[in-house]
């Protein structure tokens, strides 16, 4: 028969784990705590924006017109134990407030709910970005409080998806990572991912603290990368270098690599800066804080970035204050094709210029919603050529391709001043500048 899924906790990862499980052929049976998501789920409703979830979701959701039906929401822990062979385990774990470490209380708390009502064998499966030591500390716990006891087994599989390309990560996924105690446990695993593993992802088998590491050395990799081509914009900047060309060079080289060396003002969103935090107060837990001293400097490299972009701003204000100055931003979002706004460094250097007294307005294309909610006393407009509007100076903070296709000429006839700072390196130079533009990049030359 069949194995039957059930995916607990619907944010980022669990409405796209759900959908994609359902797309994969399998009954899914979702739950959330929250009854207007599970709502908005079973009327085929996304929370937040991401390109092809919808479609995905409509595509499978019981009840939804020529849909497979194969979806199902519900906020009931007894069904879903019963329902379920394989139980993935989609809880956040954000930042503590006001300190490093990593808020384990939701995905503790699932546990708690769930265990009781295992009475028949089910593997249960994290998929939470969590201290390393966690599966381990939660396998005991299951087979203390599941009435089924060490039938009740757990295994531990991250989750590498991107927000913007969720569906896709999660569909063709790179890689599956799972931390098993059981050949009973892997082979379940391999036949849940059967499809992916036979179109080619490779499929790693570990135990489980190298699984939890894994995917916390994974994103402290890649803020490395960013932040080592942030430092080199810092010095590009000193000694009138250029980092993208810089960049370009050095990514033919194989062993770097292009991708992830794109400078500007850094990463942000509800994953990277969080993960390297938590990751450095899980090794000073370990003893092996020494180990990790270095994400410090990535961390505050990268926070740096942010201040430097308001004082390039000011500094193609002509410097002193930002009183009564009109500033246009263009993005809100952390990253392009989201909408979230989480550590958002767009929002973080518009926030700060608001602050120090500059006439703030902010254009995106798919974060208004959520940016008016974090910062409800910023400016809004409804396109980027409003927001653009009187402008003394135009600030590009968030890739998105709508900004790249914008018509440099028609956006000078709406400003004040036609001075344009590209907070991500993503504009071309030549376009704005032949429309008359004075363009500033990070870390490139003034030209
Ligand atoms: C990240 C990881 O990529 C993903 O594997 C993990 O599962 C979750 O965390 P995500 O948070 O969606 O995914 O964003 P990502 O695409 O990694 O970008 C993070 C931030 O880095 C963004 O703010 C982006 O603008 C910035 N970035 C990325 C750069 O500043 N330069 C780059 O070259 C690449």
């Amino acid at each position: 028969m069949a194995l039957k899924i059930t995916v607990i906790g619907t944010g980022y990862l669990g409405a796209t784990h759900a959908a994609a499980m359902a797309e994969l052929g399998y009954e899914v049976l979702g739950l959330d705590v929250v009854p207007e998501k599970i709502e908005m789920l079973q009327r085929g409703e996304v929370p937040m924006y991401e390109p092809g979830l919808e479609e995905l979701l409509r595509k499978h959701v019981a009840g939804i017109e020529g849909s497979t039906g194969r979806l199902r929401f519900t906020m009931d822990w007894a069904e879903v134990a019963e329902f379920g062979d394989v139980h993935f385990m989609c809880t956040n774990t954000p930042q503590k407030h006001g300190e490093y470490a990593c808020d384990m209380s939701y995905v503790d708390r699932a546990f708690e709910l769930l265990a009781p009502h295992l009475t028949r064998p089910a593997l249960v499966v994290g998929k939470s970005t969590v201290p390393v030591g966690s599966a381990d500390r939660l396998a005991a716990y299951l087979a203390e409080h599941a009435p089924v006891g060490a039938d009740a087994e757990l295994a531990w599989n991250p989750e590498f998806l991107r927000e913007g390309f969720a569906v896709q990560d999660t569909l063709h996924p790179d890689r599956i990572v799972v931390g098993v105690r059981s050949e009973r446990a892997e082979k379940l695993l391999r036949e849940v991912y059967a499809t992916p593993i036979a179109a080619g992802s490779p499929f790693v088998v570990t135990d489980f603290p190298t699984a939890e590491l894994v995917k916390t050395a994974a994103n402290s990799f890649l803020a490395t990368k960013i932040s080592f081509i942030n430092a080199m914009a810092e010095v590009c900047e000193a000694a009138d270098g250029d980092v993208v060309k810089l960049a370009e060079a050095i990514g033919h080289d194989e062993r770097i690599g292009k991708k992830f060396l794109r400078a500007g003002i850094g990463f942000g969103g509800g994953c990277l800066p969080k993960d390297i935090r938590a990751f450095m107060a899980r090794a000073g837990e370990l003893g092996a804080d020494q180990a990790l001293t270095f994400l410090r400097e990535i961390d505050s490299i990268n926070m740096r970035r942010r201040g430097q972009m308001v004082e390039m701003t000011r500094e193609a204000l002509g410097g002193g204050s930002f009183l009564g100055k009109r500033v246009a931003v263009l993005g809100a979002t952390f990253k392009p094709d989201s909408d979230d706004v989480r550590d958002s460094p767009a929002l973080n250097v518009a926030g700060q210029i608001h602050l120090q007294g500059g006439q703030v307005t902010v254009y995106d294309p798919k974060g208004m919603p959520n940016a008016l909610r974090l910062f409800p006393t910023l400016g809004y407009a409804d396109t980027a050529i409003e927001a653009v509007r009187g402008a003394d100076v135009v600030l590009h903070l968030t890739e998105w391709r709508e900004f790249r296709e914008l018509d440099p000429a028609t956006l000078g006839e709406a400003v004040r001043a036609r001075v344009v700072l590209d907070g991500r390196n993503a504009l071309d130079p030549a376009l704005w500048r032949k429309a008359g533009w004075t363009f500033r990049a990070m870390g490139r030359p003034t030209a």
